[in-house]
């Protein structure tokens, strides 16, 4: 049984009880995470240890070469791909490829699921890309964070499918049957947690940034998150946004209710609500370049 860092916390305690084994990461993430956490890392120990796993370092020079990062010239080695990205792009891109790598083993057996799944993190990771630069934050790394989080941020729902099919079924049922209900609600009723507060949990299994694990936490109740993170405030922005954007250009079956963001949201993060149509706009562009992820989602 693990060990559980805050046992007040008795949702916690239900989720380590029903779902027993949670999905560990690839061995070379888990060596890669602990290695960056020393400052004096350099680029070539990185590469030394991705290296070792050919099918990884193969995906990260994908990701590497894909249009994301509009590069002028291929790269060739994880070494090269370390010192022209950087440490903190690198971990971002090992990131998604060990969770890409993890759940596209699973023998999930809807396939559609996982599609739009997969659409919609990713969807959320580019607007959360497309925000943190239209706010101007300075750093590579923040825009990298920001696109992790949005990854992640349902990661919870691969889960609850993966590890629970049963109430997972029992949740889609209600959701389809309820369109106005919120799912975190429906979720609540059937398994007595949501997929945030997996998902965070998993987050911190993974012993991922505390950043990240709070922005998965909190995506739909930006309010409760203490620490007041603008990587919180930019998920829950960009989710709202991204299912918006998806009520708007098909009336159908894919889209679920979403709560509107609240102003106060918009103005933590310092940008006009006006602009909402602008960066759906943003969004439809940029996402044309989620192609390679998508591929690798799908384990290809
Ligand atoms: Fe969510
Ligand atoms: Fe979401």
């Amino acid at each position: 049984m693990p060990e559980i860092t805050a046992p007040s916390d008795k949702k916690i305690k239900l989720i380590v009880n029903r779902i027993h084994n949670l999905p560990t990461p690839p061995m070379v993430f888990t060596q890669v995470n602990k290695v960056l956490q020393d400052p004096k890392t350099s680029a070539y120990e990185i590469g030394a240890i991705i290296s070792e796993d050919p099918a990884l370092s193969a995906k990260i020079l994908k990701l590497t070469n894909s249009s994301f990062y509009g590069l002028p010239r291929t790269i060739t080695s994880v070494k090269q791909a370390i010192i022209i990205l950087g440490l903190d792009v690198v971990r971002s891109l090992v990131l998604s490829a060990s969770v890409f790598e993890t759940f596209s083993k699973s023998k999930a057996i809807d396939k559609n699921f996982l599609d739009s799944f997969w659409r919609h993190s990713l969807s959320v990771a580019f607007m959360a890309r497309i925000i943190s630069r239209t706010k101007n934050f300075p750093s590579l790394l923040e825009a990298e964070e920001a696109f992790s989080a949005g990854l992640l941020h349902d990661i919870g729902k691969l889960v609850i499918f993966t590890h629970l099919p049963e109430e997972f079924k029992q949740v889609k049922l209600a959701v389809e049957e309820n369109p106005d209900r919120l799912i975190c609600q429906i979720e609540e009723e059937v398994l007595g947690f949501d997929h945030a507060m997996v998902g965070s949990f998993l987050a911190q299994k993974w012993n991922l940034p505390g950043e990240l694990g709070n922005a998965i936490k909190y995506h739909h109740s930006p309010e409760d998150d203490e620490s007041e993170s603008i990587t919180t405030l930019i998920i829950h922005l960009s989710n709202y946004l991204t299912k918006k954007a998806l009520l708007q250009e098909d009336n159908q079956a894919t889209a679920v209710s979403v709560a509107p963001s609240s102003s106060l949201v918009w103005e933590k993060l310092g940008i006009e609500q006006e602009k909402e149509d602008e960066l759906i706009q943003l969004l439809q562009t940029e996402y044309i370049k989620a192609e390679t992820f998508l591929n690798m989602a799908r384990g290809q």
